[in-house]
């Protein structure tokens, strides 16, 4: 009999292998008579006892049968192994996807040049995490009490009490909310809370409405799931209300705080309006309050549930900025009606969100350090937004205007003198001087007459924000002597 082993792992496994390989593939039939364990040993170089464990496995397993002083046998293999006879589908055929994975995949973020980008020195991406290192020591500490205070059995799937609890004050005091913690989910980040609603609120089909420009991982969802993505303009004043359709839109996602990405807030009128039609038609507002704790100028709006006297709001947040991203925690604020449904569909998503974080979040929230840490990073940003600025002012002058700069922590960089077909090769030149830029343009439905970019601060320190201005500046200075 002659076996090839795949020199891969102990020598019993590989044995293993190559006999299961060749029994499936039918080069041993099935009722063959198995070679004596010491022979085979002999024939392949093994100790018998390798050869006596890899039978053994294989019995165990059903592969073969021994029958008593007869010797070990291929066993008969049922109909569906008989099927592993079949040639192998080509490597290159497409899998069968079911509609959600074909949409989803059509979805799938284009991210390779991003990806490069974001190692860059002078990377100006949006969303990445401020740390510092108190907020660093009270995490650690928060932790290692919440190890030891946790239940390891599953947590509710709609998170824990002592979180919802914490959750429900901390809204109330900062934005405004007064929401029963029976109300509250935690999830898996804004992400998961779009996802859910998407997925409890719109059959395929459904209007589904985003701002436009919008967050790309919004509308995606959305697709995804197999609704019509419809957009609503946006202006200074956020949302443009009267463009809303007059019938057939099941839900609304919008970012009232600070519109993303374009930066401007929802004024009060735009959000009285948009409550009204969302009762009038019985829709869902999705208010996506992903950035609305950092403020920069004047004192924040309360969130758009503040005002939501017919149940129709339901509130997203997350620690993605506040804290840092790779936690992948967020809530969602969900009015009475929508409770259980919204319960169950996360029970049915992940069984429940990890126990010790959420421990650990609801002492920190509970004991009054995460307001404290906010207060600081929102001291932070609005320090490293004001050097920013300052240093684009200085370095670019009138060839960059900025827009949506009041809070979080973005805004949008428009090249006043850039055309639009130029950008990609300035992305490229900055890049080769270490200088991560992003273009604002994949965020709209049709690209804007503007150049125009996405520019956060978070990420960096002071220092290396106005080095990453002064090299933007020179940029549009050769830009400017080549036109
Ligand atoms: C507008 C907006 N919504 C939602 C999200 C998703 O956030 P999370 O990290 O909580 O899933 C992001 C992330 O950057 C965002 O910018």
């Amino acid at each position: 009999m002659h076996l090839d082993l795949d020199r891969q792992g102990p020598l019993n496994a590989q044995l293993v292998r190559a006999l299961k390989q060749a029994i499936l593939a039918r080069r041993i039939a099935p009722g063959t008579r198995l070679p004596a364990s010491r022979e085979l040993a002999r024939t392949l170089e093994l100790s018998r006892n390798t050869v006596l464990a890899a039978y053994d496995q294989l019995a165990a397993e059903g592969f073969v049968e021994g029958r008593v002083g007869a010797g070990t046998f291929v066993a008969q293999l049922p109909a569906p192994l008989e099927q592993a006879r079949a040639p192998a589908p080509h490597p290159s055929a497409p899998p069968r996807l079911a509609a959600y994975g074909r949409r989803a995949e059509s979805q799938s973020p284009q991210t390779a040049p991003v990806t490069r980008r974001r190692t860059l020195r002078y990377n100006l991406a949006y969303g990445l995490p401020l740390v510092t290192p108190a907020l660093q020591s009270a995490w650690r500490r928060a932790l290692s009490r919440a190890a030891d205070d946790t239940r390891f059995d599953y947590p509710p799937a709609h998170g824990l009490s002592a979180l919802r609890q914490a959750l429900a004050g901390y809204l109330a005091r900062r934005r405004g909310l007064d929401v029963d913690a029976e109300d509250v989910l935690i999830v898996g980040g804004a992400q998961q809370a779009l996802e859910l609603c998407a997925r409890v609120l719109l059959d395929p089909g459904d209007v589904a409405l985003v701002e436009d420009p919008s967050y790309q991982g919004t509308h995606k969802i959305l697709a995804a799931l197999g609704a019509r993505v419809r957009r609503v303009p946006v202006d200074e004043a956020g949302l443009r209300s009267e463009r809303l359709p007059d019938a057939g839109a099941r839900l609304v996602v919008v970012t009232p705080s600070h519109q993303f990405p374009a930066g401007s807030v929802l004024s009060l009128p735009r959000r009285l309006e948009l409550l009204a039609w969302a009762e009038r038609h019985r829709a869902w507002l999705v208010e996506d309050d992903y950035d609305g704790e950092f403020h920069h100028a004047g004192r924040p709006l309360a969130a758009l549930k503040s005002l939501d006297r017919g149940g129709r709001v339901l509130y997203v947040g997350t620690f993605s900025k506040v804290l840092f991203p790779a936690l992948r925690l967020g809530y969602l604020v969900v009015p009475p009606a929508l409770r259980e449904a919204f319960r169950a569909a996360k029970w049915l998503a992940d069984r429940g969100s990890p126990a010790i974080e959420q421990q650990a979040l609801a002492r920190l929230i509970g004991s009054g350090r995460f307001e404290r840490l906010l207060r600081r990073s929102n001291k932070i940003l609005t320090e490293r937004r004001a050097v920013l600025l300052a240093a684009l002012a200085r370095e670019c002058g009138d060839a960059l205007h900025v827009d949506g700069a009041s809070s979080g922590m973005h805004f949008t960089a428009w090249l006043t003198r850039l055309p639009p077909a130029r950008l990609p090769e300035l992305i490229a030149r900055a890049e080769a001087l270490e200088l991560g830029l992003y273009p604002i343009a994949p965020y709209y439905a049709r690209a804007p007459r503007r150049a125009g970019l996405l520019i956060g601060y978070s990420g960096l320190g002071p220092r290396e924000l106005r080095e990453a201005a002064r090299r933007l500046g020179t940029l549009l200075a050769a830009e400017a002597t080549a036109a």
